[in-house]
């Protein structure tokens, strides 16, 4: 865990069962990753994360593992995925896998022998008597069911799941557990595999006494297992362990957690962590979670960009994203469907350009959207599921359906565009899951053709920020912070300057080049348009969600 290669690459992020199928069984797989490393070469793509592609009922697509040790056959096997790893290697692809070691899946083999009193498992996961007969040990919820504890009528103790019943939390306190996950990591890196992202990390602590949540810190996010008493010692056991032996990173999944408060994990001579994912940009549509939405709020997704930029500057890493396997597309949020091209483009240069490590996620380098299907039997995620069997009881099934439609993971889980043919050249035969109906105009073989197209764009962004020393390395500073529509930063690097100019508006905005750029000594070097925009002497006038990037010297 000690060189830097992580600071200067992109990472793109895989979820297997929908990038593409190599085998025609409609289900996505290694064998179609195998065939598309070139296409992530040319993006110009360092390094892949890998979603979870072990054995796993599926209950939470991948996120339930019930065997760390090998690829779930839907995805292929062992020998497949060291065909991807070396062929990647070859092509400087770092891969990184994911590490969900706050549960299991209830089948496996672990949970399987826990639910016997007697059995040396049961202390893997957290047993417990109800208060009284009938109720929960404690009042914790669940986010992906109605409550934190399920019953086992076998034995009448509750076991722990913070998510779907069938991701039964691990107690990391028992220390047979912990050796587990160092076993696990050690497998994969002994194989080659370069780090870990570490799902939901912040939670794998619970306090002893598992204490009732406080209700009015709970609604604002505050649990006593969020980075809870021991997670520090746990992480450093890990990392001094394992992860110091191997020349590997890891960037650890933090929801809810503030800069300040990550700052404890990814700092200091020995950090937990190398770089933590952040939550609080993903809500600038919504309150907290997309399925209480509000208006798209640029001040806000403003206020978080610079507040995690300025915290870590100089102290520690971030990670750069707005998409991944748990969040609609970003485009038919924060960006505009009417404006496809101007905004997918202007949406890569606004977080690319930060300082930081960018993470791309499937799809979003071709701008794919967010596609509503009607019914509800038609979704596959199980937080739509779980939000539909509460809420359709006492709200209009329209309302329920319409937020569900907005807020689901499944808005970018659905196939990878390739091309125009059949199933968006995704499989031969018919997709796991339907592919988004606009594949004829947004897939990635056309776009390749076509140089003015969201993917070329992001291949620019994409060369332009690696070989970009400001880009890594320059101070990030955040201009007009208080305008609605317009979000402008600078970056600084030993007497070089470059300024970002976005608009996350369709009106024209007018922009004046602040003290100290001189609009004649500008060198564009990014921009979303083909034509220069419209300048006159030290303003110009933004066209809809234009993006532009000029040098200074
Ligand atoms: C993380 C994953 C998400 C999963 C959850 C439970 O948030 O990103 O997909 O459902 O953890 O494992
Ligand atoms: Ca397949």
């Amino acid at each position: 865990m000690n060189s830097d290669w992580y600071k200067d690459r992109v990472f793109y992020q895989i979820w297997p069962r929908s990038f593409k199928d190599g085998n025609g069984d409609g289900i996505g797989d290694l064998y179609g990753v195998y065939e598309k490393l070139d296409y992530l070469k040319e993006l110009g793509i360092g390094g892949i994360w890998f979603s979870p592609f072990y054995p796993s009922p599926n209950a939470d697509y991948g996120y339930d593992i019930s065997d760390y040790y090998s690829i779930s056959p839907e995805y292929g096997d062992l020998e497949i995925f060291k065909k991807v790893l070396d062929r990647a290697h070859s092509l400087d692809i770092k891969v990184i896998l994911d590490l969900v070691i706050n549960h299991t899946s209830d089948e496996h083999e672990w949970f399987r022998q826990s639910r016997d009193k007697d059995s040396p498992f049961r202390d893997f996961y957290f047993w417990r008597k109800g208060k009284k007969p009938g109720k929960a040990p404690n009042n914790w919820s669940s986010f992906f069911s109605k409550g934190a504890w399920t019953l086992d009528p076998k034995t009448m103790e509750h076991y722990l799941h913070l998510h779907h019943v069938k991701q039964v939390d691990l107690n990391m306190d028992n220390p047979a557990v912990r050796e587990e996950v160092k076993k696990i990591m050690r497998f994969w890196l002994d194989m080659g595999v370069d780090g870990f992202r570490e799902d939901v990390i912040t939670y794998i602590s619970k306090p002893k006494t598992l204490p009732d949540d406080v209700f009015f810190q709970a609604v604002k996010g505050l649990r006593f297992y969020d980075c809870g008493p021991r997670i520090h010692e746990y992480l450093q056991e890990f990392r001094t362990d394992v992860l110091d032996k191997y020349d590997c990173f890891t960037v650890g999944e933090a929801p809810m957690i503030t800069p300040e408060k990550a700052l404890t994990f990814v700092s200091g001579p020995h950090p937990d962590l190398n770089m933590v994912f952040g939550f609080r940009h993903m809500e600038a549509d919504c309150l907290l979670k997309e399925y209480i939405p509000l208006p798209f709020n640029l001040r806000k997704l403003k206020r978080a960009f610079t507040h995690w930029q300025k915290a870590l500057n100089g102290r520690a890493w971030n990670a750069l994203y707005l998409e991944n396997h748990d969040h609609p597309r970003v485009l038919s949020r924060y960006g505009s469907e009417k404006y496809h091209d101007e905004s997918g483009k202007m949406l890569a240069v606004s977080y690319m350009l930060q300082k930081g490590t960018p993470f791309v996620f499937q799809g979003q380098e071709l701008g794919m959207t967010n596609f509503a299907l009607k019914d509800i039997s038609q979704y596959k995620d199980c937080v739509a599921h779980n939000v539909y069997a509460r809420a359709a009881k006492i709200l209009p099934e329209k309302l329920v359906m319409s937020v569900i439609q907005r807020a689901t993971r499944d808005n970018c889980r659905s196939p990878l565009q390739w091309s125009g043919a059949a199933n968006a050249g995704f499989s031969e035969a018919e997709p796991w899951f339907p592919v988004n109906k606009n594949y004829p105009s947004i897939n990635a073989e056309d776009e390749d053709r076509d140089s003015d197209s969201v993917l070329n764009f992001y291949r620019k962004v994409i060369a332009f920020r690696t070989q970009s020393d400001i880009v890594r390395n320059g101070d990030y500073k955040e201009l007009m912070p208080m305008h609605p529509h317009l979000y402008v930063y600078e970056r600084r690097w030993q007497g070089q300057t470059l300024l970002v100019i976005c608009s996350f508006t369709e009106k024209a905005c007018r922009f004046r080049f602040p003290k100290g750029f001189d609009p004649s000594k500008a060198q564009p070097v990014l921009c979303n348009y083909k034509n220069a925009p419209q300048a006159d002497g030290r303003t110009l006038l933004t066209r809809p969600y234009e993006a532009l990037v000029y040098k200074f010297y």
